[in-house]
């Protein structure tokens, strides 16, 4: 995340009910790595890379940068959300000017199931509405993505288009006070 955002971070660590969410550190590193290495997470979002390059390309402390939380429960890493600025070169946009945040989850094949991508896209929603009152988030993923297409529908998303992106069909939707009413 960029400009006004930036001055808000890093944000303390956010509580949950059951969560933390808090800025990376290098004891995530085996949990971003298993993230882009399984298969499963992979999917969705273009497939997983062979685990050996993973393990080469993963920096030492991955993931530390604005707009970007490590879930944590129980003290272990279980999943990561990202608000990022969403390229002006994407299909996709609810401001002429680009740029929206836009939200993305990725979750540990083992987290999956317990309502804990909701916890934690609610906090991080709630803390970017504090930091950006007013603006809108945005999110994509594929149609075929059941399970991420009924976390955004729960988060308050609403549909705003579908499009063809990367050979499969996109779900774009976007969040504001006023989807939410
Ligand atoms: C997308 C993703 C984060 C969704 O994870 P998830 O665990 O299904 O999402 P939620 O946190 O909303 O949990 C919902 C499930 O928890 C269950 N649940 C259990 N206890 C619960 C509780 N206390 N509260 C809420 N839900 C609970 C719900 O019944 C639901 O189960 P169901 O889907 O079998 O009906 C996960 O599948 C993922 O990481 N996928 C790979 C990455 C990816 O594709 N990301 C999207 C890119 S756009």
């Amino acid at each position: 995340m960029t400009e006004p955002g930036t001055s808000a971070w890093p944000p303390a660590p956010i509580p949950t009910d059951r969560l933390v969410l808090r800025e990376s550190e290098a004891r995530d590193r085996a949990a971003f790595v298993e993230l882009f290495a399984s298969p499963e997470v992979g999917t969705y979002i273009g497939g997983a890379r062979p685990r050996d390059e993973v393990e080469r390309a993963v920096p030492e402390v991955p993931g530390r940068r604005p707009g970007c939380f490590v879930v944590e429960r129980d003290g272990t890493a279980i999943g990561v959300i990202t608000l990022d600025p969403r390229g002006a070169e994407r299909r996709g946009h609810v401001r002429p000017e680009a740029g929206e945040a836009e939200l993305g989850y990725l979750f540990l094949p083992e987290a999956w199931g317990h309502g804990y991508a909701f916890e934690a896209c609610a906090a991080a929603l709630d803390w970017f509405s504090g930091a950006r009152p007013g603006e809108p988030v945005v999110l994509s993923t594929q149609t075929a993505n059941d399970r991420a297409m009924r976390l955004a529908a729960k988060l308050g998303f609403t549909e705003v288009e579908r499009f063809e992106e990367y050979g499969a069909e996109q779900w774009f939707g976007v969040r504001t006070p006023a989807t939410q009413a």
